[in-house]
């Protein structure tokens, strides 16, 4: 059963978090003029409209995205995040936080940095926010939406033709054993496309050690895997207290960009003065 809908969470710390990472790792891997496929396994529904009643419920975005918004001297990474949400509202004024109406999804970052030789192939399994996808990007040549398993979609599109490219893999964790599935799939994507970029996003909980991801990864053979996090706080005050990601083969020297950026957002971001941020090499080259 599909209970998840992200409306609820679109803009909060860990999609700022999340999507200044991808948008950063599409940047990266943009340096070579050669084409590359992006595959967003757990698509979401591409576009929020955080005037929306589930969006407004608990307003997680006024501790998210409304933070950046209006921030003076934001660096150089920042505002490129904020230049594709700010493309998402084209009436928006960037001093004036209520004319933000609407919080681009993982697609629809993808797509707006995507190059005319690029394409990108979205799963999604709610029958309501695939319909949305297929809205969003209707007769856009270069967007495939597929209403499918996103783990089913490592099997069925990996390795890409182009041969070069990156991988989201952000699953709503709603099923207790969401963690143990995601490790096994990854680990097959990998071996089916050993040269591919990962990125795999997981959530900081109050109630679940980490740590047991990160020795499995340590363990599993993969080479060249570094990790992210950043956390809004270290007091169990809240369920999730922060989210990481998980990078197999990131671009070379998102490291230092990350270790330029994650101070700002996490000052930006945290929730009291426990909050921090981490960049480190799980299994090196
Ligand atoms: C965290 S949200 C994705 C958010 C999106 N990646 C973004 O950053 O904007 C997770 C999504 O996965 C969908 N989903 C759940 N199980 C899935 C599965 N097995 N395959 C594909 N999508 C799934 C949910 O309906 C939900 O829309």
């Amino acid at each position: 059963m599909l209970s998840y809908r992200h409306i609820y969470h679109a803009g909060n710390f860990a999609d700022v978090f999340k999507h200044v990472v991808l948008t950063q790792l599409l940047r990266m891997l943009q340096r070579k003029t050669t084409p590359m496929c992006y595959l967003d396994t757990h698509g979401g529904a591409g576009r929020y409209d955080l005037m929306a009643a589930p969006a407004t419920r608990n307003a997680e975005y006024t501790t998210g995205i409304l933070r950046l918004w209006s921030a003076p001297e934001v660096p150089d990474m920042i505002a490129d995040y904020l230049s594709v949400v700010r493309a998402c509202n084209p009436d928006s004024v960037p001093d004036d936080s209520s004319t933000l109406q609407y919080y681009p999804g993982s697609p629809r970052i993808a797509r707006t940095l995507l190059r005319p030789q690029d394409r990108m192939i979205v799963c999604e399994l709610h029958p309501t926010d695939v319909q949305r996808l297929r809205e969003e990007f209707q007769d856009d040549k270069q967007v495939a939406i597929h209403h499918q398993d996103g783990y089913q979609g490592l099997k069925a599109f990996l390795p890409p033709k182009e041969k070069r490219g990156l991988v989201l893999i952000d699953p709503p964790y709603e099923l207790k054993d969401e963690f143990q599935r995601l490790y096994d799939h990854l680990a097959t994507a990998v071996a089916r496309w050993p040269t591919g970029c990962f990125a795999l996003w997981y959530p900081i909980l109050a109630d679940y050690p980490i740590t047991r991801l990160h020795q499995q990864l340590c363990d599993s053979g993969i080479r060249k895997i570094m990790l992210c996090e950043l956390n809004i706080t270290r007091t169990a005050s809240e369920r999730m207290t922060g989210s990481g990601m998980v990078l197999v083969n990131p671009p070379w020297q998102l490291d230092t960009q990350l270790n330029t950026v994650l101070p700002w957002l996490s000052r930006c971001l945290a929730r009291d003065a426990s909050g921090d941020w981490a960049v480190r090499w799980l299994v090196p080259e």
